[in-house]
């Protein structure tokens, strides 16, 4: 077990990687606990929940609107919770961000923590404080920062994710690296088979650097307004492509980084050998039946950055393991869905 502080202004956070379900009782208080799960993690996992009064949703990413979290909030109410009340989200990234939303919102804030269950939230969602729910069609729209006290990782949970949810979870590690971390990359490509085969040891190492990589980022840069911003390499295609075809997040983020590293190929950021080798591994992944882009898609971008000037800030790469942030103009960023469109690869 490995403990990696995410600290911030916003408050302390642990994430704890390697960890059992074994470890919870010692983390929790004795009392006045709260379970949101979703009814999948509920049906595997919820004879080994810690005694709690549990909440649970409906899987997947159309859960995370205001409703459901008002609901939740209303359920909360009905069954007691107070200030004093401890909520643990039980889950993956959706459990994850919809119970951080709530813990930040009923009667102004009660603690909280996760139990981490799927790949992409134990390497991603569930670190930094980030909260949030969609509003309609578009991602995150309605959130807020509040830190979980720690967020536990045991990666046996990962046997029962099924191959595609994996998948989706690989995306965000392989951008982890792709963004900060050059070796992590190639290590990443040559344990795929053992990624795909949970190996523990393999989980353990590459879980517990990617956590790494975004606890530091976190720690850096709480609110997103500076270095943080990395992390959003591949999501602004990504975002666009999620919603229009309703595919898991972390493979949108994929297709996405592959649009992005074509775009930082096109403005001469990025050689092309270094664009071939990401998608050589991505495509050893699985990531092979690319969706197109769609027609309004400036339009959408602009919507996803929640702006509508007339420039937005692309994360670009210079190298695999060196991200940069561009200011591009919408003209600029029209023209290059237009080659995109058209080129032949
Ligand atoms: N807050 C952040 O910083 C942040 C970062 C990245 C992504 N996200 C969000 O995370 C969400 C995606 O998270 P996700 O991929 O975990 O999706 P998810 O929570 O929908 O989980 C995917 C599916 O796997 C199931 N599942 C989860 N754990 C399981 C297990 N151990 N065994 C079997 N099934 C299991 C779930 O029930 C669900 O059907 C998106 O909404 C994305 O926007 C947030």
């Amino acid at each position: 077990m490995r403990r990696i502080k995410a600290n911030t202004a916003a408050g302390k956070s642990v994430v704890i990687t390697g960890g059992q379900l074994e470890d919870l009782p010692s983390l929790l208080p004795p009392s006045g606990l709260f379970i949101i799960t979703d009814t999948n993690v509920r049906a595997l996992y919820g004879e080994s929940f810690p005694a709690a009064e549990v909440l649970t949703i409906q899987p997947g990413e159309m859960s995370k609107t205001l409703t459901v979290a008002g609901d939740l909030c209303s359920r909360l109410l009905a069954a007691g919770a107070d200030r004093s009340s401890f909520i643990l989200g039980f889950g993956g990234g959706v459990v994850c961000d919809i119970t951080g939303l709530v813990a930040s919102l009923y009667m102004r804030g009660v603690r909280h923590a996760f139990v981490s269950t799927s790949l992409l939230s134990q390497v991603d969602a569930s670190i930094g404080g980030k909260t949030g729910v969609n509003l309609g069609n578009y991602k995150n729209m309605i959130g807020t920062f509040k830190q979980p006290e720690f967020v536990l990782c045991d990666h046996s949970l990962l046997s029962t994710l099924p191959d595609i949810e994996l998948l989706s979870g690989l995306g965000e590690l392989i951008k982890h690296a792709v963004i900060s971390d050059r070796v992590l990359f190639f290590d990443i490509s040559a344990s795929l088979s053992r990624l795909f085969d949970r190996d523990p040891e393999c989980l353990e190492e590459l879980i517990y650097r990617a956590v790494k990589i975004k606890a530091d980022i976190v720690r850096r840069d709480p609110l997103e307004d500076g270095p943080r911003r990395v992390l959003n390499f591949g999501h602004t295609f990504g975002h666009v492509l999620e919603t229009a075809y309703q595919i898991p997040h972390g493979i949108a983020v994929m297709e996405g980084m592959l649009i992005a590293s074509e775009l930082s190929v096109w403005k001469g950021e990025l050689p092309y050998t270094e664009a071939r080798l990401l998608k050589s591994t991505l495509e050893s992944a699985g990531v092979t039946n690319l969706h197109e882009l769609p027609e309004n898609i400036i339009r959408l971008i602009q919507k996803d950055k929640k702006s509508e000037a007339e420039s937005v800030n692309m994360v670009l790469l210079q190298s695999i393991g060196k991200a940069v942030i561009r200011n591009m103009h919408i003209a600029e960023l029209q023209d290059f869905t237009e080659y995109y469109k058209q080129r032949k690869i």
